[in-house]
């Protein structure tokens, strides 16, 4: 392992070297972009929502273990409250960003909603703590996302209620905003009876099947980052895929490669915007805990080693999350060219809950990870949907029995994907330019030992 990982962070020190040239020789692609869009990518969540005419409010939030965290809203005073939770190393602003046309968060508060948008800790809103510096202290990186799960969502959730004066709301989260929801109703069920519908866009609790290229790279640069550590924070002039052609090309080879591909749903003007927002900061360790799950098989708690388990969990193996405790009514919603969240391990997490109200499987073959949230059909083809959902579960309350079929949903989903679907089908290596391709060799070649 020492000699491998030598050879191939020189390989790739100097790969990335010969590109950085290649950048500054060739043009700055910034003119090219409009200029709302340049303008976009330097605005927080909040200006953006001043920008765009929409009431943008600041809230601070304080967990029991005194992170200090920051959350916005798009204010309607009096309407019902409801929570928006991003991904891994995303931000409030997830919802947002693709403007008013597209963004859940506008059409939520569009549709009468007083709009919560929550930061997790560790993120470029929420880097703070009433003790420790995220700067100095190392204490401040000692969470996963198992901590987003167990004291995060628990405070933005009470927060919004005491503000609000409401007794429910209902959530919407994206992958990692998924995975804590998840980890919050499991370890404190007391907390479902305050969600009237639980909507999960990508969920992500087994991992089993995450077929995404770079959990090799992940498995490897990783461990040599270390746990704890604070990864792609966010940076201003994060810019640097924006710096040429050639460097945009690679920066989109590995996103696709993240999250599946998919360029017909990425609206590519706006990636000014989206390169600069996220990454917005995350902790090692949630990278590390997801890939325990994928390499245990299991929807867990964190792996440390068998003492620190003992000690933390009283055994030497970490405790499953007790899936049959989340009895919030929960809606899913996921797609197929998902490389983060594979379709059978939704399955089995759908099998799992005991509550499951929509079971939604969207028909276009290419929808990625994030063609849910950011992607230019999901105005017209998910969010109506979504919407519909919710209103009915915020109406029936906490009755029970009644259903969407959530069966039905999925086959004739299914069906229709056969038809809609263009027949173009996965993209070959070989459709995907020279640089890619070589790309492609070269990693092949780094990491085939
Ligand atoms: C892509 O983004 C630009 C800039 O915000 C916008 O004008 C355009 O309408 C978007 N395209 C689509 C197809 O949504
Ligand atoms: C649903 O009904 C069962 C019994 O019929 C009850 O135990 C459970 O608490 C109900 N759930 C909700 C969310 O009302």
């Amino acid at each position: 392992m020492p000699c491998g990982s030598c050879r191939w962070q020189c390989l790739l020190g100097l790969f990335w070297l010969t590109q950085l040239w290649t950048a500054v020789e060739a043009d700055v692609l910034e003119p090219t972009y409009p200029a709302s869009v340049l303008e976009d990518a330097e605005l927080s969540t909040v200006q953006l929502l001043a920008k765009y005419k929409y009431p943008g409010e600041t809230h601070t939030v304080t967990t029991e273990d005194k992170y200090v965290l920051q959350m916005h809203r798009i204010a309607r005073p009096g309407a019902k409250p409801v929570l928006l939770m991003h991904g891994l190393l995303d931000s409030s602003a997830t919802w947002i960003l693709m403007g008013p046309h597209s963004g859940l968060g506008y059409f939520l508060y569009d549709a009468g909603y007083d709009v919560w948008l929550g930061n997790a800790r560790g993120n470029r809103y929420s880097r703070s703590h009433a003790k420790l510096n995220p700067n100095t202290d190392k204490a401040y990186w000692s969470f996963s996302w198992h901590e987003i799960g167990y004291y995060d969502l628990p405070a933005l959730i009470d927060a919004v209620l005491s503000k609000t004066g409401y007794q429910k709301l209902s959530y919407f989260g994206h992958s990692q905003g998924t995975t804590s929801f998840f980890v919050m109703a499991s370890t404190r069920p007391e907390y479902n009876a305050k969600i009237h519908v639980m909507s999960a866009l990508a969920p992500v609790a087994f991992m089993t099947n995450m077929q995404s290229p770079l959990i090799g790279v992940g498995q490897k640069v990783l461990p040599l980052i270390g746990e704890g550590q604070e990864i792609l924070p966010y940076y201003k002039d994060f810019s640097i895929c924006m710096l040429s052609k050639s460097v945009v090309e690679i920066c989109m080879f590995y996103l696709w490669r993240l999250i599946g591909k998919d360029p017909a749903e990425m609206n590519m003007t706006m990636l000014p915007a989206i390169l600069t927002h996220v990454p917005a900061g995350a902790n090692s360790n949630q990278f590390l805990h997801y890939l325990q799950l994928h390499k245990s098989d299991r929807f867990c708690s964190y792996d440390h080693n068998a003492q620190e388990n003992q000690r933390i969990y009283g055994r030497s193996k970490p405790p499953d999350y007790p899936l049959e405790k989340i009895t919030a009514p929960v809606a899913l919603y996921y797609t197929q060219n998902d490389y983060l969240s594979a379709v059978k391990d939704v399955k089995r997490l759908i099998k799992r809950l005991p509550h499951v109200v929509e079971n939604n499987l969207f028909p276009y073959k290419k929808w990625n990870h994030i063609d849910i949230v950011w992607g230019i059909s999901t105005r017209r083809l998910a969010q109506p949907r979504m919407l519909e959902v919710m209103q009915l579960y915020e109406a029936i309350g906490a009755q029970n029995g009644t259903s969407l079929s959530p069966e039905d949903t999925d086959s004739t989903t299914t069906e229709t994907a056969q038809t809609t679907e263009q027949t173009t089908e996965q993209t070959t290596e070989h459709t995907e330019g020279f640089l890619s391709y070589s790309l492609n060799r070269l990693i092949n070649y780094i990491f085939d030992d």
